[in-house]
């Protein structure tokens, strides 16, 4: 099939895995109504289109997270790479280094950080789900110091998980290990199943060594999932601000409060997100967010965006609302999943070109130019250019 866009790839992603794996990754929480305000709250918004102005060829290069980056986006953490493409992790990785851009490895990988260090030299981020047994989030912090981690991005919506009715339906939760029915829907997917079958059983690396999570990816999974600290408060996050030296960040912040506390215990950003519609269901959309948050925590404080992201556009509605810098989900992960590591170097490039032209047709020179003047360039459909929001 002929891959143009994200949408493409998704369908791609669709084709090539089990059903099971599909759903996880493509659905939302309970309604899916913040999921689809994530995309449909892009719309509203517009872009200036000003003509002759000599800008082909513009310059995507900008700062996030303390460094210069190729392109205004980067990788975020998505769990479990590893079962959607062999070495998932890795291959991410190494396509997002490729582009000059970082990737940030989810707690919930079946590579470790070590294993990731050892494939590429690249920017390397940790997610980290604070766990109620100390001694193994001691361990994987140790781990991301190790492994040159730049920045430690601390997933904070998750208190409890959401209901994914899809996930439900498909008994995604209470599979532990494989079985006879799950086996045949597996086959149907030879191309899938060939690949991942080529490594052995998959199994959740930093795990190994701890037998009372089980054996497997999905029953580790299962298990890790059940020792994320759901009584974590702000308290918590400033003891890490404590123990964690290098670059602190706080995934998951919808609100101008949250964004100041963050940014009053000392965080050196936030990830402004929702989970991809997957946790709070009926919560804003992460673009609607976004005006507020940064005029409570000012122009210097690092503003991280997710949720929705499929196009071009969307990356430069985001940072001409306030962002620094964003973070694909899905948009990725369809690329790895259906083809691997270059369907990962096929989504960037997909949203680089789209980047590329918009802000061409657009006589914007560069992402630096459009953070100099965000609401000349991006504004609400309906209002003046007046009325756009910094
Ligand atoms: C399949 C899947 C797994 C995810 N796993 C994690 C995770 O382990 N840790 C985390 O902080 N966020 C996780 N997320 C959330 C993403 O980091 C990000 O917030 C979200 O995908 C952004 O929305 P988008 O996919 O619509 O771009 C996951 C998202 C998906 C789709």
């Amino acid at each position: 099939m002929t891959i143009v866009n994200i949408d493409d790839l998704r369908l791609a992603a669709e084709r090539r895995l089990p059903k099971l794996f599909f759903d996880y990754i493509d659905g939302g929480s309970f309604s899916e109504e913040t999921y689809r305000r994530n995309r449909e709250d892009f719309s509203r918004l517009a872009l200036r289109q000003n003509v002759l102005a000599d800008s082909a060829e513009p310059d995507l290069s900008t700062d996030y997270l303390g460094q210069r980056r190729a392109l205004p986006f980067m990788l975020g953490p998505v769990g479990f790479l590893g079962l959607y493409s062999r070495q998932g992790e890795q291959k991410s990785a190494l396509a997002a280094h490729a582009a000059g851009i970082p990737f940030c490895l989810s707690t919930f990988s079946i590579a470790s950080l070590a294993d990731v260090r050892k494939a590429t030299n690249g920017p390397l981020h940790f997610q980290l789900y604070v766990l109620d047994d100390r001694s193994l989030m001691n361990e994987l912090l140790a781990a991301a110091e190790d492994a040159a981690a730049e920045a430690l991005f601390v997933t904070v919506d998750t208190a409890v998980t959401a209901v994914r009715e899809r996930d439900v339906r498909n008994g995604f939760r209470s599979i532990t290990r494989v079985t006879p029915g799950l086996l045949a829907s597996f086959c149907r997917k030879p191309g899938w199943l060939l690949d991942i079958a080529a490594g052995g059983q998959p199994s959740v690396r930093a795990l190994e060594h701890r037998a009372d999570f089980g054996k497997g990816a999905l029953e580790q999974a299962a298990n890790l999932s059940r020792r994320i600290d759901k009584k974590l408060s702000w308290n918590d996050i400033a003891r890490l601000r404590d123990r964690w030296k290098r670059q602190l960040i706080i995934k998951g912040v919808l609100s101008p409060e949250d964004a100041e506390k963050a940014k009053s215990i000392g965080a050196d950003g936030v990830v402004i997100s929702n989970h991809g519609g997957r946790q709070l269901d009926g919560a804003m959309s992460t673009i609607a967010a976004l005006p507020a948050v940064r005029a409570a925590v000012g122009h210097d404080f690092t503003l991280m965006l997710d949720g929705g992201i499929r196009r071009g556009s969307d990356i430069i509605k985001a940072i001409g609302m306030g962002a620094d810098g964003i973070m694909l989900g899905r948009a990725y992960t369809f690329g790895l999943a259906a083809k691997g590591q270059a369907g990962v170097a096929e989504a960037i490039q997909i949203l680089e070109r789209e980047v590329s032209i918009t802000l061409t047709l657009m006589g914007c020179g560069s992402i630096d130019e459009l953070k100099k003047r965000r609401s000349h360039f991006v504004f609400r459909q309906h209002a003046t250019a007046q009325e756009g929001i910094v």
